[in-house]
């Protein structure tokens, strides 16, 4: 099959983290007899230092051209702490999620068996944890009218959703849970939140269509608390845009690490294949990023967009191969791994490479 790649690294370890990910796209093809051509675009601190946009036109139009887009992240410590920054890295992910109308984010939380050490949460409580996260991507408080007022001492993000927002992610969910344990719990704040009311009560009706599934809604901060305390419990989970943001980097401990949590964001047009992790200051330019959730994008990419099951089969197997060989990055190190087993990023690169 002929497929024409976008890879949009970004910025800091996106940078790094993303080479690996093509590398093992590139290998697959080889293997498998494909032909992946790429294209690479601008978004982000990288795009507002080359062109003043963090996301210049061009990164749309390629876009929209290609059969899917292997992201990075964004983000640069100067805007963290720059509050009045008008021109902001995010503003570039953001934007291609809204233009690109990928509304549902797809997150599994699988844990390797060979790292339930790693996690902080104990390994009874974890073994045989399978999560799929379907996060809104496109709506809520990151995309509601925004603002300051009283002469800027007030500030408001406005949290918002519509019936069509809610229903068509709630379908994606439920579409999943069928293929899956057929369980789905529903996450907001519908005791306290007027958007979470009718996040509810569409959730409630878009389930009478799904008889066989087993619904539950649970309150933003017991979800996050469950998740932690039983997570074996969860199967498909729907939530909005904010609370799958943070109920997601939690549950990145139920999988080990952060640099393990994959994520496809689709809807009508290319998916976008990324990290949930972000750019990463504390450890950008030390080669010690693990890539791994690079590499599990880049499978999500072949089996959701590409209908390659067999391609991404291989690519998870060698991630498992080469963690049951012993190797680890720093972030999925236990204090039980050998020194010259920690590997830094493109050492493991070499490995998966090997593997497959
Ligand atoms: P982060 O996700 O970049 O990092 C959180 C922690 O996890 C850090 O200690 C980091 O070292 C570790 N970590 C993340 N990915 C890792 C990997 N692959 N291997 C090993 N360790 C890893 O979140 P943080 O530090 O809050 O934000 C850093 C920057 O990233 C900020 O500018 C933020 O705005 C941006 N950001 C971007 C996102 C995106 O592009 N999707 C998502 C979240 C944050
Ligand atoms: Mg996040």
């Amino acid at each position: 099959m002929k497929k024409h790649i976008v890879v949009i690294a970004g910025d800091g370890i996106g940078q790094e983290v993303t080479t690996v990910g093509k590398q093992v796209l590139d290998r697959i093809a080889e293997k498998f007899g494909h032909e992946f051509t790429y294209d690479e675009a601008l978004i982000g601190h990288a795009a507002i230092e080359a062109t003043g946009n963090p996301l210049p036109e061009e990164t749309i139009t390629k876009s929209k051209q290609s059969d899917a887009i292997l992201f990075g992240a964004v983000g640069h410590p100067k805007y963290d702490n720059d509050p009045s920054a008008k021109v902001r890295p995010e503003q570039g992910l953001l934007g291609i999620r809204k233009a690109l109308g990928l509304y549902a984010n797809l997150r599994p939380i699988k844990l390797f068996d060979e790292l339930l050490q790693a996690s902080s949460i104990k390994p009874e409580f974890l073994q045989g944890a399978d999560i799929l996260f379907f996060r809104e991507l496109t709506g809520d408080v990151y995309f509601g009218e925004k603002g300051r007022k009283d002469g800027g001492d007030t500030a408001y993000d406005l949290m918002i959703y519509s019936r069509y927002e809610v229903e068509r992610i709630a379908v994606k969910a439920f579409d999943a849970a069928m293929t899956r344990r057929k369980k789905l719990c529903s996450v907001d704040k519908a005791n306290v939140l007027e958007s979470s009311r009718l996040w509810r009560e569409v959730v409630q009706e878009v389930a009478k269509r799904y008889p066989e599934v087993e619904v539950e809604h649970q309150f933003i901060d017991a979800a996050a608390m469950l998740l932690i305390k039983d997570p074996r419990r969860f199967d498909v989970v729907v939530t909005g845009n904010l609370f799958g943001d943070i109920l997601t980097d939690e549950a990145s401990q139920i999988a080990g690490s952060m640099g393990m949590l994959a994520s496809a964001s689709i809807g009508d047009t290319t998916g976008l294949y990324e990290p949930i992790h972000g750019s990463a200051h504390d450890i950008t330019g030390k080669g010690v990023a693990n890539p791994l959730a690079s590499v599990l994008s880049a499978a999500l990419m072949l089996e959701i967009s590409f209908g390659m099951k067999a391609e991404a089969e291989a690519v998870v197997d060698a991630v498992d191969q080469v963690l049951k060989a012993g190797f680890r990055t720093r972030d999925i190190a236990d204090s039980n791994t050998p020194a010259d087993l920690i590997l830094g990023t493109e050492a493991m690169g070499k490995q998966l490479l090997s593997k497959l």
